[in-house]
């Protein structure tokens, strides 16, 4: 079975073609990011604006790419839920348009869902159950993947995204938007216990986390050192903060996967691509005896293979959208749970 997926959450236009939930035919992402990048920030208004110039040849390419015609298409995947609404509505209703012209089937997917089936792509042998750990620039969750279409969130964080916090310490450390990955190169050459930042007290039982204070205190650190005149090295400054936010996301998934006695663990989203975060979920794996699925690196970030991945096992289990179906800006996995 062939699904086109298509996705315009953020400031990613994609689209590609999957066979089977597993086998990626094509692939094309067309990225806005060097545009937001002037802003220091995605500017949701020039986020639609670029979704609506680029999506019609994005979906050209993905179907040219994969060399089949809609005829050869069993049904359309789109992102609806949760993201930018102006970009989602994009994407939507061309995947609308698309399914009323070609006589194709649709299906809504959620965007947090279509991260952790990036994996699926990865990984033909992994099947849920499963626990994941879902960091990306607008989500951080602690997911129970019971199967394919339901989800039970143990865990989340109590105020900004794990890559939100990635990028913010970016800026402050004077990177480009979106820092992630220069925190994650500069701290190469960095010395990890070169500061020492608390972790957060998180009140109340649960797996929930927080990066908001950790953000918070390494403005301070760079701001007080400023005013005294004195240089940080950055490679420093980005080693000690990578370390303490994976240490944060280990001891938390850790917890859950040591009361859940869960032996598979799986981790999804763009901050997934981390090298520090990567090498602390094996070691953390390890020493639970249990075995971790990590997406590839260009699975990691936004694309549209792993809609078309998700919307295949969707679509199996009966999910069918009509043209009554409206983006929505934010939408728990429970809710969409089958
Ligand atoms: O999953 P994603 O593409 O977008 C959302 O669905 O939110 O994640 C983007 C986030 C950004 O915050 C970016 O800085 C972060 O992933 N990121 C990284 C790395 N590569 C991307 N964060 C840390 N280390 C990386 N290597």
């Amino acid at each position: 079975m062939k699904i086109l997926g298509i996705e315009s959450s953020c400031d990613e236009t994609a689209a590609a073609v999957v066979e089977d939930g597993r086998r990626v035919l094509s692939n094309i992402v067309a990225s806005q990011i060097d545009e937001h990048r002037l802003y220091g920030g995605v500017v949701p208004e020039i986020a639609s604006r670029r979704h609506i110039e680029s999506i019609s040849q994005v979906v050209k390419e993905a179907m040219d790419g994969a060399g089949l015609g809609f005829s050869d298409i069993d049904a359309v995947a789109v992102t609806y839920a949760p993201g930018l609404i102006g970009a989602l509505l994009v994407g939507l209703s061309y995947a609308k348009g698309l399914s009323l012209s070609a006589g194709l089937p649709l299906v809504g997917v959620h965007h947090v869902a279509g991260h952790i089936a990036a994996n699926y792509i990865t990984h033909p042998d992994l099947e849920p159950p499963f626990l994941c750990l879902v960091i990306s620039g607008g989500n951080s969750h602690i997911v129970s993947v019971e199967s394919y279409t339901s989800y039970m969130v143990i865990g989340r964080t109590r105020d900004d995204a794990a890559g939100e916090c990635f990028d913010k310490v970016a800026r402050t450390i004077g990177f480009p938007y979106p820092g992630g990955k220069y925190i994650d190169g500069a701290a190469e050459n960095g010395d990890r216990t070169a500061f020492r930042f608390t972790h957060p007290k998180i009140s109340g039982e649960g797996y929930d986390m927080s990066f908001s204070g950790l953000k918070t205190a390494v403005i301070n650190l760079v701001r007080n050192a400023e005013q005294r005149g004195e240089e940080l090295s950055r490679e420093d400054v980005a080693a000690s903060f990578q370390k303490t936010v994976a240490d944060i996301l280990g001891e938390t998934f850790g917890r859950a996967a040591k009361d859940l006695r869960s032996k598979k663990l799986v981790v999804a989203g763009g901050v997934s691509a981390n090298t520090e975060i990567r090498r602390k979920m094996k070691a953390l794996a390890d020493s639970l005896g249990a075995k971790l699925w990590l997406p590839e690196l260009r699975y990691c970030g936004d694309n549209a293979a792993m809609i078309a991945a998700q919307g295949y096992y969707d679509f199996l289990a009966g999910r069918r959208a009509d043209m009554s179906l409206n983006a929505a800006a934010t939408m728990s996995l429970e809710e969409i749970s089958i």
